[in-house]
């Protein structure tokens, strides 16, 4: 297990960079935590890690939002939180984007838990106080 702590927004660029310096071959990564916890924030860091330039925000008709990190490779930001039905992931092509070999960063995996592939990372981001965030993964 490894154990990333975020102290504060001021501490993401620090964290991004420690969780990316982690990622290993892993390309798909699913980020488990409450509503609020930090995830859309903490994958906006990591993009901009990786020299994102375009405004990452949560895809919210899409289910997936495309950004180019600095090298103008792809990286995918999924959100399932609004997903009515497992057939919507399998409509956009999630497999394809999974197998593509880019960065695959997905907001509330749990649901689809049943097509996650198994090589996911799975992290938890853990609310500690106002200003505390753990990631465990
Ligand atoms: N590491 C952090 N330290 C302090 N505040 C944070 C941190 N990460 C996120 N926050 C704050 O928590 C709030 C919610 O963050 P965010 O939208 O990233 O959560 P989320 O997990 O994506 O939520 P949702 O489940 O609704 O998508 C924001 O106001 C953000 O500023
Ligand atoms: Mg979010």
């Amino acid at each position: 297990m490894t154990e990333i702590i975020i102290n504060g927004t001021g501490d993401l660029p620090r964290a991004a960079r420690a969780f990316l310096d982690h990622l290993g071959d892993h390309t798909i990564v699913a980020f488990h935590g409450q509503m609020g916890a930090g995830k859309t924030t903490f994958i906006t860091a990591v993009c901009k890690a990786l020299g994102v330039q375009d405004v990452v925000n949560s895809p919210t008709f899409t289910l997936v939002n495309e950004y180019r990190n600095g090298a103008g490779k792809p990286v995918y930001h999924f959100d399932f939180y609004r997903i009515g039905h497992l057939s919507e992931a399998l409509d956009i092509g999630v497999f394809e984007y999974f197998d593509s070999g880019a960065l695959c960063l997905i907001e509330w995996p749990e649901l689809i838990e049943e097509i996650l592939p198994e090589e996911t990372l799975n992290v938890q981001i853990l609310v500690e106080d106002a200003d505390t965030r753990t990631l465990l993964f």
